[in-house]
């Protein structure tokens, strides 16, 4: 067993932490506030090859594996979880099925324009009244002559309104459940095809939610991804490796948070010695450390796994609920070793605290994590 990272995991670290130190937390504050997303970032992580990272050469990648790519965003959220997400639901939501499930002429098209950076993508597949139950959808798609034409509306879709190329999951056929769910590949700007309510959050806010509605919108059938019936399949297969992406941006938070506490429980004296010499702190410090680890293992081993062509998707629900479940927890102990300077936006602890919710909610919420883990293990 080799824990070691590999040379080139190593420098894709240092290049991406480089990045998101210099060029993506200057304005991490900022861009929360104003919840603002900026296409800017996207198109510098596009030149360093990052929207491509686990693609072959072949399909415009820089032919790298998962544990890079969830290095990348465990670097990207560090410092801004906003970013990390965009990253991660483009290369794993919306890139990955397309690579896995797309025939050469889509994967020419639409795989190569995202992970080139020159387009970016998006997943939606949840609806007003279909969270977690997925196959309760809605949204339908007619086959009408040599198009299929789509009704509804999705929600809380992450990079809606700014992405270019959209995953799209409906019926077409109500009776069967789950085998009448297609996946389709749906660009922007195709008529029929709007956008509706910008959610306003709580945290990852300069990470765009958007609705998105369907009024007949005509898609070809030559944007069908993979076959008619076999959308959920991809659905839940898409978010095998989805799960571990938010591991890592989970990951990412903690890490950002423990080293922002750690610095500060060294600087900040009260009772005439620092607050670090103090047990009660360092414990603190001791116990998120050590959870940052777990988590780390759990997903840099899912992601090797995935890697490795072997089965990783109870190894993804595990690293995803733990690293959720450990982020929310590390940064509710960093705000409070900060005391009420970590309740102001002077530092960045209470937006790491408003970020880790999140991870606890999508991509499947952490009950579901359990749900899916729970059935494996009882299987
Ligand atoms: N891969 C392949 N096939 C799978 C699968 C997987 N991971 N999981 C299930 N299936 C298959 C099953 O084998 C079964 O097939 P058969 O009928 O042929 O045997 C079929 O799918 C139905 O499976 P279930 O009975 O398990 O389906 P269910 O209705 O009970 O739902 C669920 C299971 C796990 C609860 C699922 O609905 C689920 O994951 N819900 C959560 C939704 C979710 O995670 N949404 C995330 C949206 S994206 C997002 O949030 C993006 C972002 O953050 C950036
Ligand atoms: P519900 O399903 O209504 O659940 C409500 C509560 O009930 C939760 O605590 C849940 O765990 C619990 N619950 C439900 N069923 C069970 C059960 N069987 N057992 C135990 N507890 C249960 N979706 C996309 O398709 N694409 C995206 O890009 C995307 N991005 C998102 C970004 C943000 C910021 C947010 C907030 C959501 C995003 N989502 C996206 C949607 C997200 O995946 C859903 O919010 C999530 O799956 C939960 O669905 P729900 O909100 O309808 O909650």
């Amino acid at each position: 067993m080799d824990f070691q990272l590999s040379e080139e995991q190593e420098m894709l670290r240092k290049m991406v932490r480089d990045f998101a130190e210099n060029e993506v937390e200057p304005t991490a504050a900022e861009r929360d506030e104003e919840e603002r997303f900026d296409r800017a970032i996207f198109d510098q992580m596009a030149a360093l090859g990052l929207t491509g990272i686990p693609w072959p050469e072949e399909y415009g990648g820089i032919g790298s594996d998962y544990l890079s790519y969830c290095i990348a965003v465990e670097e990207l959220s560090r410092v801004c979880a906003s970013t990390g997400v965009t990253l991660s639901a483009h290369l794993s939501l919306a890139s990955w099925p397309i690579y896995q499930y797309g025939n050469e002429a889509q994967k020419q098209n639409f795989l190569q324009r995202l992970a080139a950076g020159e387009a970016l993508g998006a997943y939606a597949l949840s609806e007003p009244g279909a969270g977690s139950d997925v196959v309760s959808m809605k949204t339908t798609a007619k086959k009408d002559g040599t198009d299929y034409i789509l009704n509804g509306s999705k929600v809380w879709i992450t990079n809606g309104g700014v992405a270019d190329i959209y995953i799209v999951f409906a019926k077409t056929d109500a009776d069967r459940e789950h085998k009448g769910i297609t996946a389709f590949i749906v660009e922007k700007g195709t008529e029929g095809f709007t956008f509706g309510k910008k959610e306003k959050k709580l945290g990852i806010r300069s990470s765009p939610t958007t609705e998105l509605i369907f009024e007949n919108c005509r898609v070809p059938a030559a944007n069908v991804l993979g076959e008619e019936g076999e959308g959920f399949k991809i659905a839940m297969s898409t978010l095998d490796g989805g799960r571990n992406g938010i591991a890592a941006q989970a990951l990412g938070i903690a890490q950002g948070a423990l080293d922002a506490a750690a610095a500060y429980a060294k600087e900040r004296e009260q009772f005439g010695k620092p607050i670090a010499a103090n047990q009660g702190i360092s414990f603190k410090l001791a116990d998120m450390a050590t959870e940052i680890e777990a988590a780390r293992l759990l997903t840099y081993q899912a992601a090797w796994l995935e890697s490795a062509g072997k089965s990783y998707g109870k190894a993804s629900a595990m690293s995803k609920l733990f690293a959720g479940d450990a982020a929310m927890r590390i940064t509710v102990e960093a705000v409070q070793i900060f005391g009420g300077y970590g309740y102001t936006k002077d530092y960045p602890v209470e937006r790491y605290m408003r970020d880790a919710k999140i991870t606890q909610i999508y991509e499947g919420t952490n009950e579901i994590q359990r749900l899916v883990i729970g059935r494996m293990v009882t299987k």
